[in-house]
C-alpha cells in the first residue's frame, strides 16, 4: 500500500543532531536513495502524481534534487533543467541568492534563450525554511517559465517553508512530513 511504502520510505532517513551546525537536526534522505525500494518508491509516487499533470520540464536544484529530479523527469519523458549553485553553469545565467538554516547560497539557471510559457515541476529533496524552493520559483519565473508546483520527497513543517511559498501562490507538494 502506499502507507506502507512511505513508511518504509521514512524508515531509510536517518536523523543527526546538531549538524552542520548546532540546533539543526540534519534529515539525511542519502540512505533513501541507496535502497533501491525506498528509491524506487519515492519516483514511483512522484511519477504517479505528475502523471496527469500539463507541463514541459522538470527543475531540479542541486545537488540532492538532482537525484530525484532527473529520474522523475525521465520516467515521465521528460526534459530536465538544473538549477545549480553559483559559478557553476556557462552563462548567460540568471542568480538568486537565499538564506539557510545554516548561512547563505546562490541559485543559477541559464538564460540564453526564452523559456516563455514553458510549465516546470519544480522539485528538491527536502523543505526546511523554504529559501531554496522560493529562490528557484523566482528563477523559473525570471526566465518566463511558469512554476506548476514545487515538489519535496520531505517536508519539515515546524520551519513553515510552505507558508512562504504559498504565500507567493506557488502549489506545494511533499511526500514524507516531519514536525
Ligand atoms: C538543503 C536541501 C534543500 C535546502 C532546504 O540543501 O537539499 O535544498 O537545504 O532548505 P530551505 O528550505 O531552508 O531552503 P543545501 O543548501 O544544504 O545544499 P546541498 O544540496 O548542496 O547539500
Ligand atoms: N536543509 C535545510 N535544513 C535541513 C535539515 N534540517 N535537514 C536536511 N536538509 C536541510
Amino acid at each position: 500500500t502506499r502507507a506502507s511504502i512511505l513508511n518504509y520510505m521514512k524508515s531509510k532517513i536517518r536523523e543527526i543532531k546538531d549538524w552542520p551546525k548546532t540546533g539543526v537536526t540534519f534529515r539525511d534522505v542519502c540512505p533513501l536513495f541507496e535502497d533501491p525500494r525506498a528509491f524506487r518508491g519515492c519516483i514511483d509516487l512522484l511519477r504517479e502524481r505528475y502523471s496527469s499533470y500539463q507541463f514541459d520540464v522538470v527543475a531540479g536544484v542541486e545537488a540532492r534534487g538532482f537525484v530525484i529530479g532527473a529520474a522523475l523527469a525521465y520516467s515521465l519523458d521528460k526534459g530536465f533543467l538544473p538549477l545549480r549553485k553559483e559559478g557553476k553553469l556557462p552563462g548567460p545565467n540568471l542568480s538568486k541568492t537565499y538564506e539557510l538554516e545554516y548561512g547563505s547560497s546562490t541559485l543559477e539557471v541559464q538564460n540564453f534563450s526564452s523559456r516563455k510559457g514553458l510549465r516546470v515541476i519544480v522539485v528538491d529533496d527536502l523543505l526546511a525554511k523554504g529559501g531554496t524552493l522560493q529562490a528557484a520559483c523566482l528563477l523559473i519565473e525570471s526566465c518566463g517559465g511558469i512554476v506548476v508546483e514545487a515538489s519535496v520527497l520531505v517536508e519539515l513543517s515546524s520551519l513553515q517553508g510552505r507558508k512562504i511559498l504559498q504565500d507567493r501562490g506557488w502549489e506545494v507538494f511533499s511526500l514524507l512530513k516531519y514536525d
